[in-house]
């Protein structure tokens, strides 16, 4: 291409800046179709799809003839010049002056014709091209962008948390077990301990990474490797963990729908649903959960843990996420604080997505006894050696203090609605599949 120096570079988003103007664009081939003087080329660059149109009289033989035999994913250079499509009212395409074709691509295993599930998660270094993940990305995107606004506008410290650690937070039976030069580590299953540590320091803090479970089982939602946010917060009870679980989930539902609409409508996602996410959420007792299980005809009874069944039939009894919250201390982990009013419950909750997607948020307020605190590591048969930092934090200065955490992929699954948790990161690691 010979004097693609002396034009701008820019991109499919930004066509509508730049009407008349002859311009260069970079980008990959996603689709196309001819006819005797033209050929249609839809140029994708991540930042959207644009129609490029190549007349017969508008370029030399030699680049007709190679815009012709272009192959889907090829990467091109083309110049151009910008104008409105003549049907659709804001939407740009390019008069192609010019095309240079920077690399090709045979046989792109990923054409237009439907594929298995196994298949697309094989090839999903490359399914990530495609335009709805390409929306399931952004989406992400957005609700982590709104994570972040949500803790740093409210004064809380972002606080890493090792990946590595001696301590099993969340029971013993989904460890990651590596070895951690001669002696035994895991990998994190939640970086909440170390938050607890880090409220002590700061009053309010926050991590944000992966965790991992070694999950045995294949569910639509459990992975081996998700990301987790975790908010910690100093001198905070159970109704004040409540209360920012809703605001959170508020934003983050409310930011998705102003900066991400164009993606949840080719997500086919029913805006509708979201837009009911408001204050005040329902909150309802573990008990009560039981009773609305025993009315839907479920054989549920005191004590029972809730599936994705049962969170379902509980779920569908509201247009808005629901907390459920005061568990039986036996359901939760060690670290949960015991309500004073009933010693068997914990001062626990869980908030259920609408639409039967399942459980997003768990989290409480925390044992802030030492005596209590030790009895419960016992009674888990943690070793206690482990946990001796942990119990500092109960030796010098106790405080009240309640935290949750929120997990991005199944938040990703009900803001996209998505039915599985597989296509809500981008490269997923669950129990049969550690590739790409
Ligand atoms: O309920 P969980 O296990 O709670 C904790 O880890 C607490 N230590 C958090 C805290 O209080 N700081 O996990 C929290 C959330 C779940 O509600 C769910 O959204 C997600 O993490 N999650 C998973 N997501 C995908 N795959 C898995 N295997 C998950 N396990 C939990
Ligand atoms: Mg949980």
């Amino acid at each position: 291409m010979s004097d693609s120096t002396t034009h701008e570079s820019v991109s499919v988003g930004e066509l509508g800046q730049h009407v008349g103007q002859v311009v260069l664009l970079r980008g990959w081939l996603k689709n196309m179709r001819s006819s005797k003087k033209l050929h249609f080329l839809e140029l994708r660059d991540g930042s959207g799809v644009a129609q490029c149109v190549v007349f017969k009289g508008d370029v030399t033989p030699e680049v007709f003839a190679l815009a012709g035999g272009l192959t889907q994913e090829s990467s091109l250079k083309i110049l151009g010049e910008v104008r409105e499509h003549p049907k659709q009212k804001g939407v740009y395409e390019i008069g192609v002056k010019d095309l240079e074709l920077l690399a090709g691509a045979t046989d792109f295993p990923i054409s237009p014709k439907a594929h298995g599930t196994d298949f697309l998660m094989d090839h999903r270094h490359l399914w990530l091209r495609s335009t709805r993940q390409h929306a399931i990305l952004r989406v992400r995107h957005a609700i982590i962008q709104a994570v972040r606004n949500f803790f740093d506008s409210r004064g809380f410290t972002l606080v890493d948390a090792p990946i590595f650690t001696p301590n099993a937070c969340e029971g013993t039976s989904t460890l990651f077990e590596t070895d951690y030069h001669g002696q035994p580590a895991y990998l994190t299953q939640s970086g909440q301990l170390y938050m607890e540590a880090a409220a002590a320091a700061v009053g309010k803090a926050y991590c944000f990474g992966p965790t991992f479970r070694a999950e045995k089982s294949k569910t639509r939602r459990h992975l081996a490797e998700f990301w987790m946010v975790e908010p910690e917060v100093a001198f905070m009870d159970l109704d004040g963990d409540m209360q920012l679980a809703e605001d959170f989930l508020c934003a983050i539902a409310s930011h998705v729908l102003e900066t991400r609409k164009p993606e949840l409508e080719a997500l086919e996602r029913d805006i509708s649903k979201l837009e009911s996410i408001k204050p005040p959420f329902p909150r309802i007792t573990y008990a009560e959960a039981i009773d609305i299980l025993r009315a839907e005809g479920h054989d549920a009874k005191m004590g029972d843990d809730f599936g994705a069944e049962e969170e379902t039939v509980i779920s569908s009894k509201f247009d808005r996420p629901v907390i459920v919250h005061r568990y039986p201390a036996a359901l939760k982990a060690f670290y949960m604080k015991q309500d004073p009013a009933n010693p068997e419950l914990s001062l626990c909750m869980d908030v259920l997505a609408p639409e039967g997607y399942g459980e997003i948020i768990g989290g409480g307020q925390r044992e802030d006894d030492l005596g209590r605190l030790e009895h419960m590591i016992d009674h888990h048969q943690l070793p206690k050696e482990a946990f001796e930092w942990y119990l500092d934090l109960r030796r010098y200065g106790s405080f009240p203090h309640a935290g949750f955490g929120l997990g991005i992929e199944r938040s990703v699954a009900w803001i996209c609605g998505l039915p599985h948790v597989r296509e809500t990161i981008p490269f997923p690691r669950m129990l049969h599949r550690l590739a790409p």
